[in-house]
C-alpha cells in the first residue's frame, strides 16, 4: 500500500513503478479497426522511480543518458521524444484533477527504443503508475489509464496508435498472453505453452518513429475505407466488401479481415498444442503485412529472411512496422542467430516494493 500523503508538505516520499514492454504475437493493426489482437507483456520495460521534492515542477532525467526535462505539469508546449510521453502523462492526469507534487522522475529502461516492443508505451505507463502513487492515488481502472496513456501517444507525441500497447503492459499476466477484442475490450488472458519452442524477438536497426512512419497513412486509408462502405469500423468489413474498394484501400481492408481470422486460429492452434501451425499462421501474418497492408522494409525483410534461415518455423513483422523487431518462433533443434532476444510473457505494470 502507499501511503497517503500531503504533497506539498512532505517532500521525499519515493516510490517506483514498473511497466513491461510487449510482444504482439498475432493480430497487426486490428487494434484501430476494433478488431482482434494477440499480444503479451515482457520480461523487459522501463520503471520510473518518482520522488516528491517539494514545490511544483516536475523534474524527469533518463538515468543511462543524463537526459533532462524540468517543466511545470500545466505547461501545454510541445516538445519531441521522451520528453512528450513524461509531459504528457503529466498534463493528462493533472487535467484529470490529480493534484501533482513537485516531482523527480527518474527513468530507467530494459526494452530498446523505437525496436517494436513498446518501450514508449511502457515509460507512458510507468510514468502514470509512479506520479499517481507519488500523489497518493491508486488508479481504479485500468483500461481508464491504458486510454489515458494513449491520448498521450494520440496527442502530444502524434502517433494515432490504437490501445494494444498500454492494455498489454497494463494488463499482461506471466505465461499468458492476452486475447483482446477492441470492439468489445473484452480481455481473455491464453496460456501461452510453447512446449520445447520459444519466441525470439531479433531488431531489425531500423528505428521507427510512429509518428513519421506511415502509421498515420495507414490509419487514415481504413477510415476512408470506411467512409466509402458505410461502416462503422472494419470489424464490420468483409472480403466481398473489401473488393467493391479500389487499390489500396481493398487490400489494407483484405488484411484486417484476414489477420482478425489468424488471431482466432492462433488461439485455437495454441490450445491443441500446435506450435508449427502457430508458425505458419505468423508467417501468413507476415506475407499479408508485407503485400497487402505495405508496412515492411528491405532492412525487416533481411532479418525475417536470418531467422527463417536459421530454422524459425514462423517470422513476422511486429508492432507499426516501417522497421523495428522481427519476431521468431523456433524449434528445440534450431539456435537463433546471434543479437535474438528470447520474449517471454511476464506479469503487467506494476509498483515496486
Ligand atoms: C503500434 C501501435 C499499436 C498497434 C500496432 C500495430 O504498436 O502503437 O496501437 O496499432 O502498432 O498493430
Amino acid at each position: 500500500m502507499v501511503p497517503v500523503f500531503d504533497p506539498y508538505d512532505r517532500p521525499g516520499v519515493s516510490v517506483t513503478a514498473f511497466a513491461p514492454g510487449r510482444v504482439n504475437l498475432i493480430g497487426e493493426h486490428t487494434d484501430y479497426n476494433d478488431g482482434l489482437a494477440l499480444p503479451f507483456a515482457i520480461e523487459q520495460g522501463v520503471s520510473v522511480t518518482a520522488t516528491a521534492i517539494g514545490g511544483r515542477l516536475v523534474e524527469a532525467v533518463v538515468v543511462e543518458s543524463g537526459e533532462r526535462d524540468t517543466f511545470d505539469p500545466a505547461s501545454t508546449a510541445a516538445v519531441p521524444g521522451w520528453r512528450a510521453f513524461v509531459r504528457g502523462v503529466a498534463a493528462e492526469l493533472a487535467g484529470e484533477g490529480v493534484e501533482l507534487p513537485g516531482v523527480r522522475l527518474e527513468i530507467a529502461g530494459t526494452v530498446p527504443q523505437g525496436a517494436g516492443l513498446s518501450s514508449s508505451a511502457a515509460l507512458a505507463v510507468a510514468a502514470s503508475l509512479a506520479l499517481l502513487a507519488v500523489a497518493g492515488k491508486q488508479p481504479h481502472d485500468r483500461v481508464a489509464l491504458a486510454r489515458l496513456c494513449s491520448r498521450v501517444e494520440n496527442e502530444w507525441v502524434g502517433a494515432h496508435t490504437g490501445l494494444l500497447d498500454q492494455l498489454a503492459s497494463l494488463f499482461g499476466e506471466a505465461d499468458r498472453a492476452l486475447r483482446i477484442d477492441f470492439r468489445s475490450l473484452q480481455l481473455d488472458p491464453v496460456a501461452l505453452e510453447l512446449g520445447s519452442f520459444r519466441l525470439v524477438a531479433l531488431d531489425s536497426g531500423e528505428s521507427h518513429a510512429l509518428a513519421e512512419s506511415g502509421y498515420n497513412d495507414r490509419r487514415e486509408e481504413c477510415a476512408e475505407a470506411c467512409r466509402r462502405l458505410g461502416i462503422a469500423s472494419l470489424r464490420e468489413a468483409t472480403m466481398a466488401l473489401a473488393a467493391e474498394l479500389p487499390d489500396p484501400l481493398n487490400r489494407r481492408v483484405e488484411h484486417v479481415v484476414a489477420e482478425n481470422e489468424r488471431v482466432e486460429q492462433t488461439v485455437a492452434a495454441l490450445a491443441a498444442g500446435e506450435l508449427q501451425a502457430v508458425g505458419e499462421l505468423l508467417n501468413d501474418s507476415h506475407a499479408s503485412l508485407r503485400d497487402l497492408y505495405e508496412v515492411s522494409t528491405a532492412e525487416v525483410e533481411r532479418t525475417r529472411q536470418t531467422l527463417c534461415e536459421e530454422g524459425a518455423v514462423g517470422a513476422r513483422i511486429m508492432g507499426g512496422g516501417f522497421g523495428g523487431s522481427v519476431l521468431g518462433l523456433f524449434p528445440q533443434d534450431a539456435s537463433p542467430p546471434a543479437g535474438a532476444t528470447e520474449v517471454r510473457p511476464g506479469p503487467g505494470a506494476r509498483l515496486l516494493a
